[in-house]
Formats: C-alpha cells, structure tokens, sequence
C-alpha cells in the first residue's frame, strides 16, 4: 500500500467470530465476512482489519494461536481466506491481519517442542526457568490476566513466562532461530496478498534479563509485569530487524498495539524511518483506569482526560500520522463508555464519530459502532467468555468488593462489550446466527440493529458515510491530511475543539463532550457551518446542548 492509499483510508476491523455466522453453528466465519463485503464498501471503508482467524485453542478466542500458517476450522478453511482475499480485492478493499507475535498458544507445535525436554532444539524459543529456592516462581510478575506470569510445567520441572493468559506462552526473542521463522511467516502471509499487518502488543516482546522482583502493588504480592516486559531497554534492536527482515518493504502497512511508548520516542516507533507505520496509542481510552489497572479502583474522569493525550498525541506527530480509534475488541463501547446514560442516542453517537475522525491520522470504526452498539449487562459473571472479565472479577472479590459491586465494574470494562454479536436485523438472534451464538447477543437486538438504522431518517450510518466521504472528498482531504492541528479552547471543562489548517483552508470541529448545556462562542464569524448534530447551531450561537457537535469550514462542502 502506498502512503497516499493509507493516509486517505479508512479502517473496519472485524472480530471474526462474532460477526456472520453462516452454518448456524453460532460462530462467525470467514464465508460470513464474504456475504458482507458489500455492505462494507456501501458503508465507504477501504480495509479491513480482520483479528485472528488462525487455529486456536480459543482461550483468548484467537489471540493464542496454534498455527500461524492455517485457519481456525470453526471459521472455515484457506479456500475461504483465498476468497475473501480476492472478493474484497474485487471491490477495492485491503486486507490487514493480525500478527500476535509475543506469544502462542500452548498449543503450537513449537511450544509441543519446546516443553518436550530441557535439551530440546526449539527448548529456548519460550522463556524457561527454574522455581526459586523454594520451588516458588522465579519472580513476583502478574501476568496481565491474573496470577503469577509463571506457569509450572511438570514435564520438565521448571516455569515459563506468560505475560497474558497461561495458554500463551511468551515467544524468546532473543533467540535467532525463532525470529527467522516468525520472519518466514510474515513472508508467507504477503505473498498471499494480504496488504499489512496489525502488530499485537507488541511493546512486550523484550523482557527486563535479570527478571528481578519488583515491589509489589496489590494485596497478591505481586507487580504488574508490565514493569519487567513492556518497552524495555534493547526493544528497537528487535524492532529495528522486524522490520528490515520480517516486513521488508516500505509499503507494508503496519499498525502496532503499542502501550508504553514514551512520548519521546514516538518518533522512533512511526514516521519515514520508523518500525510501523502508525501506533495504537491508550490514553485517552484507558482514561479510568489506574497505574494497576484494576477494574475496581476505576477511576472518574473528566473531558480532560479524552482530549489532552490525543491533543498531545496530535501536536507530537508534526510529520508522523496516527491510529484513530475510540472502540475495539478490547475496550468498551463507546457510547457507553464516554456518554451519560440517558444521553446515549444517535445524536452523540454522531458527536463521538465527529470528534475523532477530523485529526491526523487514519480512523478506524469497529464492528457495529456505525450503528450505535451498547454495552451488555449479563446478570450473571457465569455469561461471560472473557478471561479478563473473569480474573477481575475475581480479583475484585478477594479485594473486598460484593459480588453485585463486582459485577457492575464488569458490566463497565468487559471486553465482551465489545465481543457481543453483530446485529444485522430484528430477527432471531439478531440476524447473526440461526441456531444459538456463542456469546449472547444484546438484548437491544430488536431496536439497535443494521436494518433498522439504515432506515431511519438522519442515521447514525449515514452520518458516517458522510463522514467517510468528507474525509476523502478533493476539498477536505489536503487539509485533513496535511493540514496543522491547533488544539481550541483547551482549557475548557466541557467542549473538546479544534481546528485544521492547510493553506488558506481550515476545518474546525467543536463538540460539547457533555451532559451539561454550555456557553460557547465561536470564533468563527466568516465561516459556515458545514455539518452539526443540531440545527440550530451556526457561528453565532451562544449555547451548546448536552452532546451537540458543529464542524465549521470556509470550504464550499455540500453535505
Ligand atoms: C492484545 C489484543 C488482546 C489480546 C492480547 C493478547 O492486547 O488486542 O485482545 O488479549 O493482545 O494477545
Ligand atoms: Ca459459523
């Protein structure tokens, strides 16, 4: 993909199994993504970002793979991915996969290999060690999905490292033999045509060599391993290879999952020489959460906590370019995430889409966020799939909470908020499945679903593929692409602004992020108001309603 293919672009990801289900077997599959491509282009989205559809053992439905060349059964087979490759290209779509490269599942071969015997060739691509003096984990890391990152193996009487679930075994990428055949993979995978990569959590590959302790911060004695994993010391070694052996060209596009990067150095991670070719940044999504990350000492936040790291983000790009998000398979939805219930309708809905597609950078819309998903609320932690959800919720017992506390927080951060099935219409299941899916879907199904929102007048669809054509369209797109970003109003509690300039040209977008109505003035007396989720709002207006939005331009757009 070409620089001007990827900066004009707008990105869809779809999480595999929850979006079409074709065999009535309640998984989505590959075959089901095929019957949709249609109404992902007529939404106006260029690539797709498909999470893993590789086999696995689905312990983190997919995240732990056991085969990096194959594809998961219950998805389908490679004559489907051959297809889908193809029929997407037909219609002038890209697709991005994800390449989790930290770990596999315990299930791989070279894990079957690796823990077969201490004298093993393949022993040292995984991360081994023995217990301490009293046979205890060789340190006091917390694997980011509860517990101890170490895990027991019996076979060989010693630990491997873990740093997410104990079935995804940390890949050792100090070992060369290892990298060469992850390289080997990658190649593979472009020579079937796939256009780029999403690089999973990445920023973890490098661990701190002397594994030492580190004081603890919970009631487990434990610390986050974060401290010992993530962007450690001699990471841009393995970065810096990656990409001149694994990816090779400067046209792979690659998008990493990369928390921890100091601001600092974000110029090394993006930009004409970096590693990728955009970052996935957290802040402004992580903005409830602690140091620890504990769901139950979730924290307030305030309008601030949104809009400064992606102001500072914007400012600190100067010539890079970002990943634009508010939604994923791991973060709640949106809408119920930033807006105050009772609010959450189209009307914010469209502030939220307006809010983050206007800066630098590449949007990215998930599955059914063009369609104002919600949250779910299983009355019962039993219903949830997520192995986060159910550590934390765990984690939050032991820490005193009751189990109705317990499950409120779960309700707030599950990342199956976000896994619940697609809803395509009001029938059965939504439309997702003929039989019964694999994890409920949203009871809302029969208000909240694709045919239904289509149909309504001034929809929440419509609003973003107008906005997809805004972007893209010859008058707006120099300034979205190239224009300077001037954070507005930023020490205001309650609206997030700011304004594009390319030229003679601007774009400005005001958004009031906000339950509460609002005294504003705009200082836009010469120009118009191309777009607003409020008709009353023009450049002389004084007052913004809870959740309003205006963008403001002095180029002559018909919306
Ligand atoms: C990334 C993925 C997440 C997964 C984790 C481990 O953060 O987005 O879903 O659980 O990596 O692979
Ligand atoms: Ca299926």
């Amino acid at each position: 993909m070409k620089e001007n293919e990827w900066k004009n672009a707008v990105v869809y990801q779809i999480y595999p199994k929850s979006f079409n289900d074709t065999n009535g077997d309640g998984i989505g599959d590959l075959p089901g993504i095929i019957d949709k491509l249609d109404y992902l282009k007529d939404l106006g989205i260029d690539i797709i970002w498909l999470s893993p559809f590789f086999p696995s053992p689905m312990a983190d439905n997919g995240y732990d793979i056991s085969d990096y060349q194959g594809i998961e059964p219950s998805f389908g087979t490679m004559e489907d991915m051959d297809r889908l490759l193809e029929e997407a290209d037909r219609r002038d779509i890209r697709i991005v996969i994800d390449l989790v490269l930290n770990h596999t599942s315990d299930e791989h071969d070279w894990f079957k290999e690796s823990s077969a015997s201490l004298d093993n060739p393949k022993r040292d691509w995984y991360i081994w060690r023995s217990g301490d003096e009293n046979g205890e984990p060789p340190n006091n890391w917390r694997s980011n999905f509860g517990g101890s990152a170490w895990e027991w193996d019996e076979r060989t009487n010693q630990y491997y490292l873990h740093v997410f679930d104990k079935k995804q075994p940390d890949l050792n990428w100090e070992n060369k033999e290892m990298r060469q055949a992850v390289y080997q993979m990658i190649h593979w995978w472009m020579e079937k045509a796939v256009a780029g990569f999403r690089v999973d959590a990445i920023t973890y590959i490098k661990k701190n060599k002397e594994f030492p302790s580190f004081e603890a911060d919970g009631s487990d004695g434990m610390v986050t391993i974060d401290k010992g994993s993530l962007n450690q010391p001699g990471i841009k070694k393995h970065l810096q290879e990656l990409k001149e052996k694994g990816f090779r060209h400067d046209e792979v596009f690659t998008v990493a999952e990369a928390p921890g990067v100091p601001a600092d150095e974000i110029e090394d991670y993006i930009g004409e020489h970096g590693f990728f070719t955009m970052l996935f940044e957290f802040d402004h999504v992580d903005l409830d959460l602690t140091a620890s990350a504990k769901w139950y000492e979730m924290k307030e936040w305030t309008v601030h906590d949104f809009k400064k790291p992606l102001f500072d983000s914007q400012r600190r790009l100067q010539e890079g370019w970002s990943a634009l998000y508010i939604e994923n398979h791991d973060q709640p939805r949106s809408l119920s995430r930033f807006i105050q219930e009772g609010f959450r309708h189209t009307h914010s809905a469209k502030m939220l889409a307006a809010v983050y597609f206007l800066m630098k950078g590449t949007p990215y819309i998930y599955q059914g966020q063009e369609i104002g998903m919600t949250n779910v609320e299983y009355p019962d932690i039993s219903s949830y799939n997520d192995a986060v959800s159910r550590h934390q919720y765990d984690y939050a017992l032991a820490n005193g909470c009751s189990e109705e506390e317990a499950l409120a927080f779960i309700w707030k951060r599950s990342r199956d908020n976000t896994r619940t099935p697609m809803q395509w219409d009001a029938s059965h299941q939504g439309g997702f499945t003929e039989g019964s899916p694999w994890l409920e879907t949203n009871s809302n199904y029969p208000e909240v679903n694709v045919e239904t929102v289509k149909a309504a007048p001034d929809s929440l669809y419509t609003f973003y593929q107008k906005l997809i054509a805004f972007r893209k369209h010859a008058k707006a797109a120099p300034i979205i692409e190239k224009g300077a970003f001037q954070a507005l109003l930023e020490e205001d509690d309650h609206i997030v602004a700011y304004k594009r300039t390319y030229e003679d040209q601007e774009i400005t977008l005001y958004a009031n992020f906000t339950a509460e109505r609002v005294p504003v003035s705009f200082d836009e007396e010469s120009r118009q108001a191309i777009v607003s989720n409020n008709d009353g709002l023009g450049p002389e207006s004084a007052w913004m309603e809870p959740y309003d939005f205006v963008i403001f331009s002095n180029v002559d757009y018909e919306w």
